[in-house]
């Protein structure tokens, strides 16, 4: 069935009230549009958890930088639209920049912790305090149950449970595993801007995470194979903006010779398109 789209936070809140009035529970799906399988996952991961799924489709302007790529981000309504009343979708709020950002906006959420990890925080200075400042907000407006979020971008799933955790906020925050191209490629909305040749190229990032990995659970210093995953990536032709190794859950960087979980995280430039990847180890 097609779900329905409101694009007010008073129809966001007439919809769920009636939900509530049922006893339903509700998962959301925050997302910025030009859905791939990555994104309907999360909604597959919220109907496991949840009796009603709402997916938010919003292009937040705040957490693009001044040369980042907001005007060309991709936009396709209609394409999500069909792609979510597949999914079993219920409803999908796809407000206005004004409905979300009215007269005088003038309130951000500060972050410290995982938001200043040395990661996208230090490439994308504006980046965490848009997506926490938009994410309460969709917390808020919704008062969903559960909150469905992707690992593809870590650092921003750790950011987001942080916060709900820290401002006591009534909602489970809920990772989902990245889902990848059968080459490995994770799938991400800025693949489409890659030209044919450089998506072959892409993989390398997801491979040179991997190989690092294997080489860590034999025994290599961490950091050491980052930095051989980093050079062959450099050699490949991409811009490096990091590689490294952290503890999965406070992104710290490891203390040498300790057993802590590690995540290895990437974000290199192929061309125009900036990409980002991570994997456990
Ligand atoms: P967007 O890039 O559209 O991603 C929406 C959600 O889909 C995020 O939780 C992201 O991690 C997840 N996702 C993207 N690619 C995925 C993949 N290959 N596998 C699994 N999950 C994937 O992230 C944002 O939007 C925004 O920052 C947002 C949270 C909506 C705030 O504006």
């Amino acid at each position: 069935m097609k779900p329905k789209i409101v694009r007010s936070i008073e129809g966001l809140h007439r919809e769920t009230a009636k939900w509530r009035d049922d006893g339903l529970t509700t998962a959301i799906v925050p997302t910025m549009g030009a859905l791939h399988q990555g994104h309907l996952t999360l909604v597959a991961e919220g109907l496991e958890h949840a009796d009603r799924v709402i997916v938010s489709i919003f292009v937040n302007a705040k957490q693009f930088g001044a040369n980042e790529d907001l005007s060309r981000y991709p936009r396709d309504e209609a394409g999500d639209v069909a792609k979510l009343a597949e999914a079993g979708a219920h409803l999908i709020f796809a407000p206005p920049e004004k409905e979300m950002y009215g007269r005088n906006f003038a309130t951000t959420v500060v972050l410290k912790g995982p938001a200043k990890a040395n990661l996208e925080d230090k490439f994308r200075p504006h980046f965490f305090d848009g997506v926490a400042t938009i994410v309460a907000k969709l917390f808020i407006q919704s008062g969903a149950d559960f909150a469905i979020f992707g690992q593809k971008d870590y650092q921003q799933l750790q950011v987001v449970t942080h916060m709900a955790r820290d401002l006591d906020m009534p909602i489970e925050v809920i990772g989902v595993p990245t889902v990848r191209a059968s080459d490995g490629m994770a799938l991400s909305s800025r693949n489409q801007y890659l030209t044919k040749t450089e998506r072959k190229q892409a993989t390398a990032i997801y491979k040179s995470l991997t190989q690092a990995a294997e080489k860590i659970r034999n025994g290599t210093d961490p950091q050491k194979a980052m930095r051989a995953a980093s050079r062959s990536l450099t050699t490949l032709g991409f811009k490096v903006d990091y590689v490294t190794a952290r503890n999965a859950e406070t992104l710290a960087v490891p203390v040498s010779h300790s057993h802590e979980p590690l995540r290895l995280l990437a974000a290199a430039w192929l061309g125009k398109t900036r990409l980002i990847d991570n994997i456990e180890v």
